[in-house]
């Protein structure tokens, strides 16, 4: 492929008007039809995307994403299988791609460039020999040239996990992250210079998704479903008695095979090369890269467009001498340009403390208390998490039987006896859903509504109306609902000729993506401290302080911890600090006033030892700012992407919607109705934002 014409095409920028559909729904409907559209969006949106998001307990690691089960063998790696829409021998492969140590793209993902860059897996060797890693890289391209004085730079974003990946976020949100870190004015429209338009780099960290090589701890992806779907069937802590021996047992025996697990990787392993430090790292290659990247790309551009420098370009005094300056490559002075949520602000606090004089801009949103995860201690996460399930059953108290399924009299108090009743019920009777022609029988049981529960605690607009139906019907004894969603975070394992030739855990083995679930624990594991000695009785006793946090989360999140204490492998590097310092620009640190997992505290407590940083809080419930719609959050990200400018401390944001207040997913009670079209598109922008990120 020929990556040499790629950025001029990006010239035309009137090809990046803001895709803008606007829905203008009758505010009023009646209630059958809501609760019709509720059904339908239970079925086809469900909550089994939600994977990539930090600190997901549980069998949220069900992708059902890659491994489609193709009939024909005409594959032609048979790594993995893409449905293949168009035309098939124009299909972007990441196979095809040699991965190089500069950063060259090629076109794929319609409009999007992608490249593999070449990194060591060991940056402590210096002899330059050594296992490689190859980082997978997905670029949303500005909407000017880096030749233009406008052009700002590249955003690189993180979803969290961790084990989330990059690739995937920057090709489902990303064109919508630009929207928000853009100017608000297409680069056409206007001839000031003060407007920065920027790239937005999503990558998949090591062991994640695409980059190579993979991590596994099984030998193939049939021995992983059986083990995935006997621990479905365990069910969380609690579902039987405290914790019972299997669980532990499991853990064990599952950290067992992990660390044994990838023996034939003489060179260096990737299981002591995954946790952040290295990753961190890495983004300073991307970024050094990108500034060399930067550079060719003036030089090609100016030979080749030479005396042909467009009338706007002139009309900006970019003259030749101005534009090689400002894209001239600034060796080891390159600066991060930065979004991360949730598990990525842990990426983005260790880089301000590893390399503070190379932070640009850098928002970190939905902060995890940064020693408390190096600890592996898992304990500043879930203190608001039970209040969101109080604001459950307030809003659907206030909503009404109209708006929410579940209401029942009493206020909400009414609301959370109801709510606790279903649960119990469920405890002791779990609820069978007979085989039908198209699908096998099921049982849905306490766990899965208390998956459930804590899956929508994380973007409460998306999913307190799929809650209240939810319930309703499990109420009634009906588990259709429940056990479709259960099904759908279920991927079929496919039958693998190559693998089976092939060595033991052999790339023809991994699916990119499939093996998410032991990646999560490859990387928090090795990045918290070793929990090896942890007996069964230190595990019962910080199994009770979590429920002490937390009714309704504490179980499930207890089983994060519990996947290391099997684990053994350590990482070669790993930064221990100190977590804090003076950046070369300030950071921009963002919680929600109700985080069900990284509450506000954690935002507080980690700015405060970053000299500078100031906090923005968004008023609203839900994991990280776009969990809810916030035109203020929004603009103030802009305008910091956009200035530099911080908001005064103790700027509290509103949300421009409520949960449940509105049942149908389009339809946005108490939005106010006049707004500027640039308002209009932005916000459009948001409610899309909420949906992509948190669904799969
Ligand atoms: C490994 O390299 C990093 C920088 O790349 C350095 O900070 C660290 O001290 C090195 N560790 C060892 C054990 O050499
Ligand atoms: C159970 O719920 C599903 C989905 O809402 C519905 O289609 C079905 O008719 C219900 N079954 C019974 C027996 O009410
Ligand atoms: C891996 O990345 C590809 C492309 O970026 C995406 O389609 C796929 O869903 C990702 N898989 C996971 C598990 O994130
Ligand atoms: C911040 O966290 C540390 C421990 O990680 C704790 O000792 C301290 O009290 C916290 N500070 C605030 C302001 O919450």
């Amino acid at each position: 492929m020929d990556e040499s014409t790629k950025s001029i095409k990006n010239t035309n920028t009137d090809e990046f008007t803001p895709r803008v559909s606007l829905h203008y729904h009758e505010a009023r409907s009646m209630r059958r039809r809501r609760l019709e559209m509720l059904r339908r969006s239970i079925i086809y949106a469900g909550i089994a995307g939600l994977v990539a998001w930090l600190l997901l307990g549980y069998f949220t690691d069900w992708t059902g994403v890659v491994a489609r089960c193709s009939s024909s063998s005409g594959h032609r790696t048979g790594l993995w299988d893409i449905k293949c829409t168009k035309k098939c021998s124009e299909q972007f492969e990441w196979d095809d791609v040699t991965p190089t140590r500069h950063l060259i793209y090629h076109s794929c993902y319609d409009g999007l460039e992608c490249a593999r860059l070449d990194v060591p897996m060991d940056w402590n060797r210096t002899d330059g020999k050594g296992a490689r890693v190859a980082i997978a890289i997905v670029k949303i391209p500005a909407k000017v040239p880096v030749t233009d004085s406008r052009y700002g730079g590249p955003v690189l974003i993180n979803p969290g996990g961790p084990g989330g990946s990059g690739t995937y976020l920057a090709i489902r949100s990303g064109r919508d992250i630009q929207t928000v870190v853009d100017a608000a004015e297409s680069p056409s429209q206007i001839t000031t210079s003060s407007s920065l338009y920027y790239d937005i780099i999503g990558f998949d960290p090591r062991g994640v998704n695409l980059t190579t090589p993979h991590f596994s701890c099984f030998p193939d992806a049939f021995s992983r479903q059986v083990w995935q779907t006997q621990l479905e069937a365990e069910g969380i802590i609690g579902e039987s008695k405290d914790l019972s021996n299997v669980l532990w047992t499991r853990a064990k025996a599952l950290g067992e095979g992990c660390s044994r697990s990838m023996i034939n990787g003489e060179d260096g392993n990737i299981k002591n090369f995954m946790n952040t430090s290295p990753v961190v790292r890495d983004m300073v290659e991307i970024i050094e890269r990108h500034g060399e990247w930067r550079e060719t790309e003036a030089r090609h551009y100016l030979a080749n467009s030479g005396t042909r420098l467009s009338l706007k370009d002139q009309s900006m005094a970019s003259s030749r001498e101005a534009i090689l300056e400002r894209t001239r490559w600034r060796k080891g002075e390159e600066k991060l340009l930065y979004w991360g949520f949730s598990y990525g602000t842990v990426i983005g606090a260790t880089f301000a403390a590893m390399y503070p004089d190379l932070v640009g801009r850098v928002v970190i949103d939905g902060v995890v208390d940064t020693p408390d995860y190096y600890q592996g201690g898992w304990l500043h996460n879930l203190q608001d998490s039970d209040l969101i399930v109080d604001k459950f059953c307030e809003y659907c108290s206030k909503a009404g039987p109209d708006h929410c399924p579940f209401y029942t009299e009493g206020g909400a108090e009414g609301v959370k006896t109801r709510f606790e009743r279903v649960l119990s019920s469920l405890k002791k009777q779990p609820i069978g859903v007979p085989a039908n022609a198209a699908e096998g029988a099921e049982i849905v049981t306490w766990t899965d509504a208390r998956v459930l529960i804590m899956n929508s605690l994380y973007v409460p607009y998306e999913q307190f109306p799929v809650v209240a139906q939810i319930l309703l019907e499990t109420e009634q004894g009906n588990g259709t609902s429940l056990a479709r969603i259960k099904r759908s975070r279920r991927s079929p394992a496919c039958p693998n000729t190559e693998c089976r030739r092939a060595e033991p855990y052999s790339q023809w083995c991994m699916r990119p993506g499939e093996n998410n679930f032991e990646v999560k624990a490859g990387i928090l594991c090795t990045d918290g401290e070793s929990l090896l000695d942890d007996t069964r009785e230190d595990f019962e006793s910080y199994l009770s302080e979590l429920r002490r946090q937390s009714k309704w989360v504490g179980d499930i999140w207890a089983h994060i911890r519990l996947e290391c204490v099997g684990w053994d492998p350590r990482p070669k590097w790993r930064f221990t600090g100190p977590f804090g310092g003076k950046t070369a620009h300030p950071m921009l640190v963002i919680g929600n006033t109700l985080d069900p997992v990284t509450p506000l505290r954690n935002a507080f407590n980690v700015s405060s030892r970053y000299a500078n940083s100031v906090v923005l809080q968004q008023d609203s419930e839900g994991h990280c700012s776009l969990s809810a719609p916030s035109l203020c959050t929004a603009k103030t990200v802009r305008n910091y992407f956009q200035t530099g400018e911080l908001p005064s401390p103790k700027t509290v944001c509103d949300v421009d919607a409520r949960p449940l207040l509105g049942t149908g997913k389009d339809e946005w009670r108490g939005e106010s109705k006049v707004k500027s079209w640039e308002d209009t598109v932005l916000l459009n922008t948001l409610k899309r934002l909420m949906k992509s990120v948190f669904s799969g």
